[in-house]
């Protein structure tokens, strides 16, 4: 009777033709995207049974046993943080207050002016990738002036779909020299001169992803004066302070020198790495500004931003790092801690390729030990990274790209004997 009476209804507002009524399913229009390009190098590591299998696709730490590795003084401040029995209430829109001030502080170093004088503004967000969304929809929002955000080539990849999802547009400049494995310093500058003024440009601050490969002092210092010319609005992502040479100063040297130089930078920064929280979710988000009253207003509009994407950010994470950035012995651990998992993948490079001559390799491998950080941009061709895969269940991403993390003392001569029969 029900179903009679609502037909009707429907049939008086002519509204009762099957092809207004949906298939039995909202989304058949919905095509089948393409699995993430990492996290498929994952899956086919997984299916594969080889014993000697190498997974160098991911870009996570690992110990010299291949393990996950959970840092020393992470364990501490989780356990000082157990026996507060503190409460779990909201944080604030923009974070944990202490963590917040540390995590600048880390990053600007403790007695930089802009801190002192309060014209910055530091707000925690999900890591590095949420800091650089936030980074990406304030711009979006109020960087009116300009739309074009220029990424170096080639960039980590997910900077590509953040900046397009909140509505940037992408460009590029050269960065990498295939010829060399190097940095493209001349085809860098040419191209940062053609930049059109206010443009937005993303520089990684050290440990680049995907290439290993950082300008030297001497050439940042050139890229600055350039980008002040050009008048450019830079973007630091600084998701490996530490990780790259073990000395947390050195790493932010380029960031701070920028500053110095009068570029008011906005600054994405994680603690994925460095503190090996990667699941946890820490990172911040700076904006330097030209003074105190202008931070509060960007302050003010972040905090709008923020708040219908996802309120207010987790705790657990920023309380770790908090603790960990303000109890000064565990502080002094963790920059010992990072400089031995900095160190563990430099000595891992120098083994790489002392095995590769070994193997009898005559070409030259100094671009592995001369890049930086997690990742190796090795120059090998899809066609052998394929061979690698298949014969010798290495795997990697197609570009060549290999997470120096994932070697050991344990396969480094496995994976240069497989490296060398490739390319040999
Ligand atoms: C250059 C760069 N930026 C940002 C991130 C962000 O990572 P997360 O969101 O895990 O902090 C990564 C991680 O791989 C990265 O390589």
């Amino acid at each position: 009777h029900l179903d009679a009476l609502v037909q009707s209804k429907l049939q008086s507002v002519g509204q009762d033709s099957p092809s207004w009524r949906h298939s039995g399913s909202w989304w058949s229009e919905v095509q089948m995207g393409p699995p993430d390009p990492i996290l498929g190098v994952t899956e086919a590591f997984k299916r594969d049974t080889n014993p000697k299998k190498i997974n160098l696709g991911v870009g996570a730490y690992r110990d010299d046993q291949g393990k996950p590795y959970v840092l020393n003084c992470v364990r501490k401040a989780e356990a000082q943080i157990a026996t507060k029995k503190l409460d779990k209430e909201y944080l604030t829109i923009g974070g944990l207050a202490e963590f917040n001030k540390a995590c600048a502080q880390l990053a600007l170093g403790p007695d930089n002016e802009v801190l002192k004088s309060g014209r910055s503004i530091t707000v925690q967000t999900i890591s590095g990738t949420g800091s650089l969304r936030v980074g990406a929809n304030f711009l979006s929002r109020f960087h009116t002036v300009a739309k074009d955000v220029y990424l170096p080539k080639p960039s980590w990849g997910n900077h590509t779909p953040i900046f397009r999802d909140a509505g940037m547009q992408l460009k590029a400049y050269s960065y990498y020299d295939p010829k060399t494995c190097g940095f493209d310093f001349k085809g860098a500058l040419d191209d940062i001169l053609k930049i059109p003024e206010k443009s937005v440009i993303m520089l990684h601050a050290c440990a680049h992803n995907p290439t290993g490969v950082d300008p030297r002092p001497e050439q940042w210092k050139e890229i600055s004066a350039l980008v002040k010319k050009r008048n450019l609005l830079v973007f630091f992502d600084m998701a490996y302070q530490g990780f790259a040479s073990g000395d947390i100063d050195r790493d932010a040297w380029a960031v701070r020198y920028f500053i110095e130089q009068g570029h008011n930078v906005v600054l994405s920064q994680s603690f994925a790495k460095n503190m090996g929280l990667y699941g946890e979710r820490v990172g911040g988000f700076t904006v330097v500004c030209k003074d105190a009253e202008e931070a509060k207003r960007v302050e003010s509009q972040l905090k709008i931003l923020i708040r219908p994407i996802y309120s207010n950010p987790p705790m657990n994470g920023a309380r770790i790092a908090s603790t960990i950035l303000n109890t000064p012995e565990l502080y002094k651990e963790w920059l010992v801690e990072v400089k031995d998992m900095a160190t563990r993948i430099i000595r891992m490079r120098e083994e790489l390729v002392g095995n590769l001559k070994k193997e009898g390799s005559t070409l030259n491998w100094q671009h592995v030990t001369d890049q930086i950080g997690m990742f190796c941009f090795t120059g090998l061709k899809p066609d052998q990274v394929e061979r690698l895969t298949k014969e010798f269940s290495v795997y990697m991403t197609k570009d060549g790209r290999i997470s120096m993390a994932g070697v050991t003392s344990g396969n480094v001569g496995y994976l240069a004997h497989g490296i060398h029969t490739v390319t040999k």
